[in-house]
């Protein structure tokens, strides 16, 4: 099965996509992970392993791990620790590891570093993907001078070189030996270049392709309205996934359970990807939402996930737990919630609904959450 994927990874020039490409490896592979459909994406900071938990409760198939700066993660034991969460099974609710399937998600821009990181995850997840959809500026310089001192770039700057991106992706497809590489990207302003580019990461060994349907210009920073300039193109997607072989994620504006249903629909793709969304309703690809208002399902799924976050503690140094629940509850906290947070600071008068504010954030979930960040570190990890 190997060999085949590696000849045709080497015989197919770059540049060039095949149709009638063979790539049932990569559906064998797809199928022994019980053929997802619903996926919870990469996250910095926000996917870790009591997050993952509380998704795949209500209907998430497969997981990323937060992206993993490859430099660090290669040579550091410290880094590894504190930054990967899964070198233990999950187990819960009778469950032997129920944090899997799992993919890890590693970024840089140096072949043999990016191999070496992947070979220490790849008994622990069951594949590795490659970060070329991430578009902020520390992907630009290649992120903090502390973690990775020689990465130039990665995530979707690495685009606008597609030989690297194939020799990257063809150097992880022959040099792991028990999971496949897959890899995320973004849109390319022009059409055919997307194609061109999905085909070549196809011919270089990756075993999945997840597209974000937006280019690496639509960004909350330079949109002017939010709804129309971030739309995402599924019709893009569903291009892409015709001339693909392997399978296709797609990703991109997916907010409820019905939008992940057209989405497939629209774009024949294999599996459909949330992010953002996921962050305030982890339940989102659930099938049937239990018909409960609004403020106690927040609630019990803040408690449900705090719960997971005490159980599986994260070895971050500044543990995401507070984070998830602003996410969770900030419609009922509103968009003003650090008003009041000043104003009682201040000492200053407060309005009822400061003071209804105020409740929720002083609820003994957030102290709870306090002592969980704070009881994180020790964790045993590598
Ligand atoms: C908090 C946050 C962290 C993210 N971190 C990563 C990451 O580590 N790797 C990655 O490939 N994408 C990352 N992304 C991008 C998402 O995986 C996803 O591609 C993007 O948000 C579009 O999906 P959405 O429209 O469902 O939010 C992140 C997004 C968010 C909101």
């Amino acid at each position: 099965m190997r060999k085949s994927r590696r000849a045709a990874a080497l015989v197919l020039p770059l540049g060039l996509y095949a149709r009638g490409f063979s790539a049932g490896w990569a559906w064998d592979w797809w199928r022994s992970m019980g053929s997802p459909r619903w996926v919870c994406s990469p996250m910095v900071d926000q996917s870790e392993r009591a997050f993952r938990l509380l998704c795949r409760r209500y209907g998430v198939h497969l997981a990323y791990t937060p992206m993993l700066h490859a430099e660090p993660f290669a040579s550091d034991e410290a880094y590894r620790r504190s930054f990967f969460d899964a070198w233990e099974p999950a187990q819960l609710d009778g469950q032997q590891d129920a944090d899997r399937p799992l993919i890890a998600q590693l970024g840089g821009d140096d072949p043999k570093t990016l191999l070496r990181a992947a070979r220490l995850l790849e008994p622990h997840v069951d594949a590795v993907d490659l970060n070329f959809g991430c578009p902020t500026e520390d992907a630009r310089r290649g992120g903090h001078a502390t973690h990775s001192p020689r990465c130039r770039r990665y995530g979707a700057y690495l685009l606008r070189d597609p030989r690297l991106v194939a020799r990257l992706v063809s150097t992880l497809s022959s040099g792991l030996r028990r999971v496949p590489v897959t890899a995320k990207m973004r849109l390319l302003r022009d059409r055919s270049a997307t194609l061109e580019l999905a085909g070549a990461i196809e011919q270089a060994g990756a075993a999945a392709l997840c597209i974000h349907g937006r280019t690496l210009e639509q960004r909350p920073k330079y949109a002017k309205s939010r709804k129309e300039d971030l739309a995402p193109d599924w019709d893009a997607i569903a291009e892409i996934r015709k001339v693909l072989n392997i399978p296709v994620i797609a990703n991109g504006g997916i907010e409820t359970r019905q939008d992940a249903v057209r989405c497939q629909e629209l774009t024949g793709c294999a599996a459909v990807m949330s992010a953002e969304a996921l962050l305030e309703s982890p339940d989102l690809f659930a099938e049937e939402r239990m018909e409960e208002p609004a403020i106690p399902r927040l609630l019990r799924l803040s408690r449900e996930f705090l719960d997971l976050a005490q159980a599986f503690p994260c070895a971050l140094k500044y543990p995401p737990t507070k984070s998830h629940l602003f996410k969770l509850l900030h419609r009922l906290l509103g968009e003003d919630q650090a008003e009041a947070r000043r104003a009682q600071a201040a000492g200053q008068s407060l309005t009822p609904k400061m003071l209804w504010q105020l409740k929720i954030i002083t609820a003994d979930f957030f102290r709870e959450a306090t002592r969980a960040e704070a009881g994180a570190h020790g964790v045993p990890g590598a």
